[in-house]
C-alpha cells in the first residue's frame, strides 16, 4: 500500500479479531512512533505497551468511550510530561496508527477522561511540574487500541469529512 492510500484509507476501527499482533510488526509500529518529529526535538512522548487483555479492560475503566480497548490485542498509552505538547504526542500516535495500517493492523485512539485513574494504574511519574502552567505529573493523551480488523463489523462508523472547499481557505480566511 503506498503512503497516500494508507493515509486516506485508514479509519478508526473498534472491532478486532482474536489474533495476536506479531512482535516484529509491533516493533515497526513502535519505531514509527519513535521517529516522529517533535518541537525543538524535545521528544517528550513515552509509550506504555499493554498486551494483557484483562489489564486492557482495567485501563479501559479510566475513559468513557473505551470500548475499542476491550477487544484490542495491544494498547499503547501515549504519555506526555506536564510541559510536553499534545501535538508532539499526536504526531507519534498517528505515525504508529499508519505504520500499523500499512501492515494490515487496524486501530482506534481512545480518550482517557480520568487522568488520576490512569496515572495510578500505569504508575506515571508525578514528580515533574511545568513552571509555566503549574501542571503536575505525566498524563495519557490517548491509548491506541490495535488489532487485526474483524471482517464481521464495518471498519468505521463511516463519518463524513468536511469538503475540501470548507476545509481550505486561500491566502486569507
Ligand atoms: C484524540 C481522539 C480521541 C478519540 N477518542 C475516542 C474514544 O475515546 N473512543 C472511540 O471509540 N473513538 C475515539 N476516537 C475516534 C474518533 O471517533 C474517530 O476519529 C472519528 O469518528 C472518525 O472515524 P473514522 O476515521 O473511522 O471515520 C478518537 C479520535 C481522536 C483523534
Amino acid at each position: 500500500m503506498d503512503a497516500y492510500r494508507c493515509i486516506v484509507s485508514k479509519r478508526d476501527t473498534r472491532a478486532y479479531l482474536d489474533k495476536p499482533i506479531e512482535e516484529e510488526k509491533l516493533d515497526k509500529i513502535l519505531q514509527a512512533g519513535r521517529m516522529a518529529g517533535s518541537s525543538k526535538n524535545t521528544q517528550p512522548t513515552r509509550l506504555v505497551v499493554a498486551r494483557d487483555r484483562e489489564w486492557l479492560k482495567e485501563l479501559a475503566t479510566c475513559g468513557q468511550f473505551t470500548q475499542p480497548l476491550l477487544a484490542a490485542q495491544v494498547g499503547i498509552a501515549v504519555c506526555c510530561p506536564p510541559d510536553g505538547s499534545d501535538f508532539d504526542a499526536g504526531r507519534s500516535a498517528q505515525n504508529m496508527m499508519l505504520a500499523a495500517w500499512s501492515q494490515g493492523i487496524a486501530s482506534c485512539p481512545t480518550s482517557i477522561h480520568d487522568q488520576a485513574c490512569i496515572r495510578e494504574k500505569l504508575q506515571l511519574p508525578q514528580d515533574m511540574q511545568d513552571p509555566a502552567t503549574g501542571r503536575k505529573g505525566w498524563r495519557v493523551v490517548v491509548i491506541l487500541a490495535l488489532g487485526y480488523p474483524s471482517p464481521a463489523v464495518p471498519m468505521s462508523l463511516g463519518k463524513k469529512r468536511v469538503e475540501l472547499g470548507e476545509l481550505v481557505h486561500e491566502e486569507r480566511w
